[in-house]
């Protein structure tokens, strides 16, 4: 049911943690199932992700798309990294079970909510990016105590 790369990123996640002071952080979550998926972002000067770490809270192919996602996005300008779309990391990780779509949909997002993180910090506006709809972070903020 699933294929081989997914299954490598499933049993051995790239990326996984955090990033302590990230230039940016995004976690969505999908109401449905209850997966949570948070990305860090370390982007400088020249607005180019440095760095990129991910935790999820989810199921196989969520921790296997966000795998994928962080490396695909790792070394791009944050333009180039508005084009990792869900698409894109399914089709690097040669296709999802249909039922499965929803969760490369969550990495998408999750980086979408970490960029929006950034521009917000730095008080830019990143092209075609939109509010994540489904940025959980201030909920979170009240079941954890890091902030
Ligand atoms: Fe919800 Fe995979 S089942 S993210």
């Amino acid at each position: 049911m699933y294929s081989e790369k997914v299954m490598d990123h499933f049993n051995n996640p790239r990326n996984v943690g955090e990033i302590e002071d990230a230039s940016g952080v995004g976690t969505v979550g999908n109401a449905k199932c209850g997966d949570i998926m948070r990305i860090y972002l370390d982007i400088d000067e020249d607005q180019i992700i440095r760095d990129c770490k991910f935790k999820t809270f989810g199921c196989g192919a969520a921790v296997a798309t966000s795998s994928m996602a962080t490396e695909l996005v790792k070394g791009k300008t944050i333009q180039e990294a508005m084009q990792v779309t869900n698409k894109a990391v399914m089709e690097a990780l040669d296709g999802l079970p249909p039922v499965k779509v929803h969760c490369s949909l969550l990495a998408e997002e999750a980086i979408h909510a970490a960029l929006w993180d950034y521009a917000e910090k730095k008080h830019i506006t990143i092209e075609g990016l939109e509010k994540p709809k489904s940025d959980i972070h201030e909920g979170e903020e009240a079941v954890e105590e890091e902030y």
